[in-house]
């Protein structure tokens, strides 16, 4: 971000271990009726130095399921809760 510069998220999904097995973070899923994965990938397509996630499924159903995560609009409150689930550190 201090470099203007957008980054590339390979693995976006950590080669699927990501999503295997229902997480304390996904527990917005519902909320967003959304995937596991389309949360992960809407987390990084909210975040603010723009993100572009790289997917890396050899299936086009998910790609096709994937591509839903750009119509979904975590607010900031749950981006921030998903953060510090995935950090262990609070957001002051
Ligand atoms: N050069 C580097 O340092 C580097 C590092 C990491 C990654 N990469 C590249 O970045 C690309 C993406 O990496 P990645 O394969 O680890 O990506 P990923 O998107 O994190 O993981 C994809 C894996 O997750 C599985 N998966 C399970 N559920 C899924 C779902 N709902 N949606 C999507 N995938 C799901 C896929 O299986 P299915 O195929 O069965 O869907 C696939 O095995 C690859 O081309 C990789 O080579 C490069």
């Amino acid at each position: 971000m201090e470099r203007k510069t957008s980054a590339m998220a390979w693995s976006p999904l950590g080669g699927g271990k990501l999503v295997a097995g229902e997480r304390e973070m996904f527990s917005k899923a519902s909320k967003y009726n959304a995937s596991y994965s389309q949360l992960s990938l809407a987390w990084l397509l909210r975040h603010p130095s723009v993100i572009f996630p790289v997917t890396g499924t050899t299936k086009p159903e998910r790609i096709i399921e994937s591509a839903k995560a750009l119509a979904i609009k975590l607010d900031r409150q749950d981006w921030f809760e998903m953060l510090q689930w995935a950090t262990g550190k609070e957001v002051a």
